[in-house]
């Protein structure tokens, strides 16, 4: 089955083609960062702008670099939500017009578990049933994963999202954004062990998480030191993505304990952040847990990760219909 993906629900133009839901023969990804940089964050409306703008060409390039006829398409998947409601609506309006049009089956997919999905895509996937890690822009969430469709949330943050924290954090320092990937690289000049930010676990037997504490010593860290050089930039990240990566890493591997689970799957955009990357595979190492990460590329929002969601969808035989509409906040199914 050749399925077309589509997401649109932030501030990437996304399109892929995915054979079987797991191979992808195409995977095209237009950021917005460049437009969004000097407002420091998403702005919303010229999101949407931007998506309107880039949806047809982004689809056709990945047609046409996918090696197949856009005849040979079976169905085509979209992100209907969670996100920005005004972009989603461009990927959402376009695939069921496309798929209208073509007369293929269509079906709405949710953004969450489609990132989950993009551990599917890669050449060691994980067995079920095991524990994912979810960390983005948005979301910081536990999943116990029984299906491709099946995923149990253990637990989630109760303020902001991990990747929110590393924007806000890049912002207060003034590096640009997304934060991120500058934090990522910035911190391997620093020492982690020099500042030490709290951690907050919360009570330890939960799978929820808290960040804003940490943002806001961060903030006061920077508040205190301001004129007497005593502390370094690279210093602050390190010590920062020090504090969330102990969180994240503790918190994984104790849900995966709990459900008697042998593997850990990580995804999201902060999913590419190396010291994760490392600290998990570390951890997990020590409690003979096996970890499966995306590459890069599929970590951050991506169209294949949807159309890999779609196919297993559309297997089940589920589809959309034209009366479907996008949604905006975290929601199963
Ligand atoms: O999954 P994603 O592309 O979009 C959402 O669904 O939110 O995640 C974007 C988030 C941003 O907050 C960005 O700063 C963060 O992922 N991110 C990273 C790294 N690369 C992207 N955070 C930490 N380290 C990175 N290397
Ligand atoms: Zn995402």
């Amino acid at each position: 089955m050749l399925i077309l993906g589509i997401e649109t629900s932030c501030d990437e133009t996304a399109a892929a083609v995915v054979a079987e839901g797991k191979t992808v023969l195409s995977s095209v990804v237009s950021s917005q960062v460049a437009v969004h940089h000097p407002y420091g964050g998403v702005v919303p409306e010229l999101a949407s702008r931007k998506h309107i703008e880039a949806i047809v060409p982004v689809v056709n390039e990945a047609i046409n670099t996918s090696g197949i006829d856009a005849e040979q398409l079976d169905a085509v998947a979209v992100t209907r939500g969670p996100g920005l409601v005004g972009a989603l609506l461009v990927g959402f309006c376009f695939a069921k017009a496309y798929a209208y049009m073509r007369g293929l089956p269509w079906v709405g997919i949710n953004h969450l578990e489609g990132h989950i999905n993009s551990v599917f895509l890669e050449p060691d996937p994980p067995p079920f049933p095991f524990v994912a890690l979810l960390v983005s822009g948005g979301h910081t969430s536990i999943y116990h994963v029984t299906s491709y469709t099946a995923m149990e949330l253990l637990g989630q943050t109760r303020d902001d999202a991990a990747g929110e924290a590393f924007d806000k954090v890049a912002k207060m320092l003034e590096l640009g954004y997304p934060g991120g990937a500058v934090i990522d690289r910035m911190a391997k000049e620093g020492d982690p062990g020099k500042i030490v930010f709290p951690r907050t676990f919360l009570d330890k037997s939960v799978f929820d998480f808290s960040f804003s504490g940490l943002k806001t010593a961060v903030k006061r860290h920077i508040q205190n030191h301001t004129d007497d050089g005593a502390t370094r930039i690279p210093d602050i990240v390190a010590g920062f993505q020090e504090a969330v990566v102990d969180v994240l890493s503790y918190k994984v591997i104790h849900a995966a304990k709990t459900k008697r689970c042998d593997h850990i799957a990580l995804v999201g955009g902060v999913a590419a952040n190396s010291r994760l990357r490392a600290k998990v595979r570390h951890d997990a190492g020590l409690e003979d847990l096996t970890v499966h990460i995306p590459s890069v590329e599929l970590c951050g929002d991506n169209a294949a990760m949807i159309a890999a969601m779609g196919y297993h969808y559309l297997v089940a035989g589920k589809v959309s219909g034209l009366g479907d509409d996008v949604f905006s906040r975290a929601r199963t199914g």
